[in-house]
């Protein structure tokens, strides 16, 4: 299903799993709202997709937030499009009438994904971040126990220094998460051991609060 008038242009395919955690399917720079639709239903079949395209144009290409170089970021406009993703999320959710979603960001997607994460916590079940970064320099005191996480870096990505995944790795387990630091012998694009880590995440995970919370 395509729609526009939620305040995101976005994608909804409803689920067939009660058991499968919903995703909120959250694109790199220049994608849209189709890109990670195949990459959902294969980390999380039967899930329920929900797949906004990003507001932030960069010469054309959609993004979620504001960056003044590659991964230098307009901290201002994450914490603006943050809320502003969350709040189109809690919509949805009583529009599709779906469980707090488990964000699978990837790049760009995922950076958003872990603002949500620090600003909004309850917005999301969990996180799958392919490929994320440290998304604020001063990040706020949020409780994140119960929030599984996983994230998977590439080990030769030109743009994620390996210190800023392990930093962020490290925040958010100190907040309490639940963390899986993966780092892939690979670069920033996603590889098919991308897909393999984060099913068996999913698997492994569980999700037990998102199956209470849709009974
Ligand atoms: C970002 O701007 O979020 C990161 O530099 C990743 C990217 O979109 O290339």
């Amino acid at each position: 299903m395509m729609s526009d008038d939620l305040a995101f242009i976005h994608r909804f395919e409803p689920g067939n799993r009660l058991e499968a955690p919903p995703l909120l399917l959250l694109h790199g720079t220049g994608g849209d709202e189709s890109d990670l639709l195949s990459l959902g239903r294969a980390v999380s079949p039967g899930s329920a997709l929900l797949s906004p395209r990003g507001k932030v144009l960069e010469h054309s290409m959609p993004r979620f937030f504001r960056r003044l170089s590659e991964g230098v970021f307009d901290e201002d406009d994450v914490r603006r499009r943050a809320d502003e993703l969350a709040d189109f999320v809690e919509v949805a959710r009583v529009r599709y009438g779906i469980a707090a979603p488990v964000a699978l960001g990837y790049s760009n997607g995922a950076n958003i994904a872990a603002a949500l994460l620090l600003l909004r916590p309850d917005v999301l079940a969990g996180a799958i971040l392919l490929r994320a970064m440290v998304p604020l320099s001063q990040s706020p005191q949020v409780d994140l126990r119960d929030k599984p996480v996983l994230i998977v870096s590439g080990k030769l990505d030109p743009i994620i220094p390996a210190s800023n995944s392990a930093q962020l790795a490290a925040l958010l387990a100190n907040a309490g998460a639940d963390v899986q630091h993966s780092v892939l012998p690979t670069g920033h694009q996603l590889s098919q051991t991308d897909l393999t880590v984060a099913r068996e995440w999913v698997k492994v995970t569980g999700f037990l609060q998102t199956k209470e919370a849709a009974t």
